[in-house]
């Protein structure tokens, strides 16, 4: 969990305090998502780190904790000595509940999932609410006695006290999860509180985040130079577009091609970022160099190691040239930097970032969305003019295509695939659904198998489609696509791409899968 300061100043903002919640990043981009400002701080937060980010209001998550546990962590008094406005979500609502003198009681009628709300009285935070509304609940204890000065605004079967408030000092609580989708009028709970309670502004648009973000790399990067790996994904683009907004051609981009991206993917980054937005850009065709380093290599592993390797290497080169450039651009988010200390997940791959950092370089870093989270990242491109491919491309590994030919790669075997992978996006994009998948792709296993053509015998490759859904990558599954569009994508890939025989659909999800085949 991060511990510094605060990121940016000069918007309301609303802090987060987490209890250790699964939703603890989502009630921060809620928050975000109402145009108001906030972070994700740890729940033991000092009051003096607290008060440096001259918040309008302070919300305290769930977690998954009973309030009864030995060790549980308890909510700091002091924080109601603020004179701000405090809601508290679930572990959070009954946290503040004890703090304030109620009774928080095991009844043994946990609630989890969606739940039938009974609204009393609509107070401030349950304003919009009908007299009974769906909430999703979470939880096993309850409170069972308000605090003095609060008043009952809603039950259910699980909880007798499921919203309070005492809105005279201004402080809320509800049992129910409203930043989660299950809850409808939860958004609402969130506005009231934001803009009635705290009287928050919603000055925190895509144009002010601009605005802020050009202000803070002009603080950070003076009349310096620095330099962008470009990948052609959303990040490093959006990075590129702030930086150059802020600095003008004192940046420059460098792109490394290794031959294994998509096709035209390449020279679209080209046309776009030197084409259409002027940025001075280095682009080098890496791709014989790559080839001829993977020639033989079959195994996941050993691919990745020299596609990373070669990579930094030519990124490398090219920045050994601008000898004048001081700043090195990072294209890391706010959920990587929350994220960061807490990740304990096993190495199942070793991921190569494009634009990963050489550690021997005598740069400095500059992280111009240290402080966004993707949807932001997004928003921000839009914003910016960015062409949709790019702001809503999917995912795409850093070694490319290399990972997706299962066996040696060949510059045949990469056109092949590039070819059947066109298709496969030109298709779902059609079919409206590309937005919806975490992705899809095609895959190229080299075997080959006997197929038929026009009463001629064929010895072919197959294609492997794979389209997953998914939140995160930890997990995923296989995407129901419908029967109508698989053929196409079948019918078209073997009369169109001649070295390919038959089609596959990978219905395996993760895990035990891999999204990735290696
Ligand atoms: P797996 O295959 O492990 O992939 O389920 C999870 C997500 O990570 C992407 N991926 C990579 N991204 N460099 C990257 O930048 C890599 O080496 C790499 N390998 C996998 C994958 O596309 C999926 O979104």
């Amino acid at each position: 969990m991060v511990q510094g300061p605060p990121q940016v100043t000069g918007f309301d903002t609303v802090l987060v305090l987490d209890y250790g919640a699964q939703y603890g990043q989502l009630i921060a981009r809620r928050v975000r998502e109402c145009r108001v400002y906030s972070e994700l701080i740890p729940h033991d937060a000092s009051i003096e780190r607290i008060k440096s980010y001259d918040p309008k209001g302070i919300i305290l998550s769930g977690g998954p904790m009973s309030v009864y546990v030995e060790d549980a962590p308890r909510v700091n008094p002091e924080l109601f000595q603020l004179g701000i406005p405090v809601l508290g979500i679930c572990y959070g609502a009954q946290g503040l509940a004890l703090e304030l003198g109620g009774t928080v009681s095991r009844t043994d009628l946990s609630e989890f999932g969606k739940t039938v709300l009974t609204v009393h009285k609509k107070g401030l935070v349950l304003e919009s609410m009908r007299p009974e509304e769906q909430c999703w609940m979470s939880h096993r204890d309850s409170i069972t006695a308000v605090p003095p000065g609060f008043e009952v605004l809603a039950s259910s079967p699980g909880a007798p006290v499921a919203a309070m408030e005492d809105r005279e000092r201004g402080f809320y609580a509800v049992q129910f999860h409203p930043e989660v989708v299950h809850t409808p009028k939860g958004m609402d709970v969130l506005r009231s509180f934001l803009y009635k309670a705290c009287g928050c502004e919603p000055a925190f648009t895509p144009e002010a985040v601009v605005e802020e973000s050009i202000r803070k790399i002009r603080e950070q990067v003076g009349d310096a130079k620095a330099i962008l790996g470009l990948s052609g994904g959303v990040d490093s683009s959006v990075a590129a577009l702030l930086m150059h907004r802020a600095i003008g051609d004192r940046l420059t981009c460098v792109f490394v091609d290794q031959g294994m991206m998509r096709m035209r993917e390449a020279e679209r980054v080209v046309e776009t970022f030197s084409g259409t937005f002027g940025i001075p850009l280095v682009a080098v065709d890496a791709s014989d160099r790559f080839l001829d380093k993977l020639k033989g290599i079959i195994e996941p592993e050993r691919k990745r190691k020299i596609i990373g390797e070669e990579f930094i290497r030519c990124f490398e080169e090219e920045a050994r040239k601008l000898t004048d450039a001081k700043f090195l651009v990072q294209g890391t988010l706010y959920s990587d930097v929350i994220e960061s200390g807490t990740r304990q997940a096993a190495k199942i791959k070793s991921h190569h970032n494009v634009g990963g950092l050489p550690e021997k370089m005598d740069f400095e870093l500059v992280e111009p969305l240290r402080w966004l989270f993707k949807d932001e990242v997004r928003a921000v491109g839009e914003e910016m003019g960015l062409p949709e491919h790019i702001v809503w491309r999917q995912p795409f590994p850093g070694p490319g295509l290399a990972i997706r030919i299962i066996g040696e790669i060949t510059r045949e075997r990469v056109d092949i695939l590039q070819r059947a992978d066109a298709i496969v996006q030109e298709e779902i994009r059609k079919a409206g659904l590309y937005r919806e998948l975490w992705q899809c792709f095609a895959i190229l296993p080299v075997i080959r198998s006997v197929g038929v053509q026009g009463d001629e015998r064929t010895y072919g490759y197959p294609i492997a489609i794979r389209a997953v859904t998914s939140d995160d990558a930890m997990s995923a599954d296989w995407a129901r696509l419908p029967y109508d569009l698989l053929e196409t994508l079948a019918s078209r890939i073997i009369n169109e791409v001649p070295e390919v025989n038959r089609v596959v659909y990978d219905v395996s999800s993760k895990p035990p899968s891999t999204i990735e085949w290696e």
